[in-house]
């Protein structure tokens, strides 16, 4: 399976800090935030890996990360985003590297404690459809949430008012080859992006989606709360190191009336 990592956009939610780098290079405690999802690929047994950045710090990824030896990598290849598009525009960029195979996303700036390797062997064994993470997370209304009947997700909203269920999709996503199609039917949403969200609804519409519960503690670094959190969790406990293979997610509870 081939890995991507997207780590382009403005990170205008962390202005200033954004202002003159990119998001995924600033620190997560002791390393700047894109070693983290990479290393994540890395422990699920993914190794042929592209990273999709834009911007005007996208050379400083290849002077910190050049061709991945840190890690154990032989070679890492990149894309430029040119502009905005959101995460499923940028995951288009990624169609002539990802060529067939079977491919995992992870958002650069997603942290998990544990490793997401079961799921991934588990993905690539079925060899088609599409795969989420969920995780059980106290502000659901922050995600893309899914709904539920019984163990069955019926569908995903992003960033509900009313949050269905207390799981946010994590952006971690495994999907076949067909996905390049999907993002191409896909229209811009309200906020102007094409989103990861709806290419999942369609996978869910043609009954092919399936999910798994990710353990250990899982967070995006995308807002001042969150960097701030994933720092305080990768110095108390350390990031990717929990051996935590995924297990289906128990039925879900209604959603807390707020
Ligand atoms: C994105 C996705 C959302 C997902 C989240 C995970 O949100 O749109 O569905 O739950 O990543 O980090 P964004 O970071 O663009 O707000």
């Amino acid at each position: 399976m081939k890995g991507v990592i997207l780590a382009g956009g403005l990170g205008t939610r962390l202005h200033p800090l954004t202002r003159i780098t990119n998001k995924h290079l600033l620190p997560v405690f002791d390393r700047p935030m894109i070693y983290y999802p990479l290393q994540a690929l890395i422990n699920a047994g993914i190794h042929d890996i592209l990273l999709v950045t834009g911007g005007n710090n996208a050379g400083d990824f290849l002077k910190l990360l050049g061709n991945g030896r840190d890690f154990g990598l032989q070679h890492l290849n990149y894309t430029y985003q040119e502009g905005e598009g959101g995460i499923a525009a940028a995951l288009g960029l990624a169609e002539h590297f990802v060529d067939n195979d079977p491919v995992c996303v992870i958002l650069g700036d997603n942290l998990i404690e544990g490793n997401f390797r079961a799921a991934a062997e588990r993905f690539i064994r079925r060899g088609a459809g599409a795969q989420i993470l969920l995780k059980r997370v106290p502000d659901p209304e922050r995600f893309g949430v899914p709904a539920f009947e019984g163990r069955k997700i019926i569908g995903i909203e992003e960033k509900p008012r009313r949050p269905k269920s207390q799981y946010a999709v994590t952006g971690i996503y495994m999907y076949d080859a067909k996905v390049f199609d999907v993002i191409r039917t896909l229209k811009p949403s309200r906020r102007g992006e094409l989103e990861i969200t709806d290419v999942n609804n369609w996978y869910l519409r043609r009954g092919e989606l399936d999910y798994g519960q990710l353990r250990g503690w899982w967070t995006d670094a995308g807002t001042f709360d969150a960097l701030h959190r994933a720092g305080n969790l990768v110095a108390r406990t350390g990031a990717n190191k929990l051996d935590a293979p995924t297990r289906p997610a128990r039925p879900a509870r209604p959603a807390r009336k707020r």
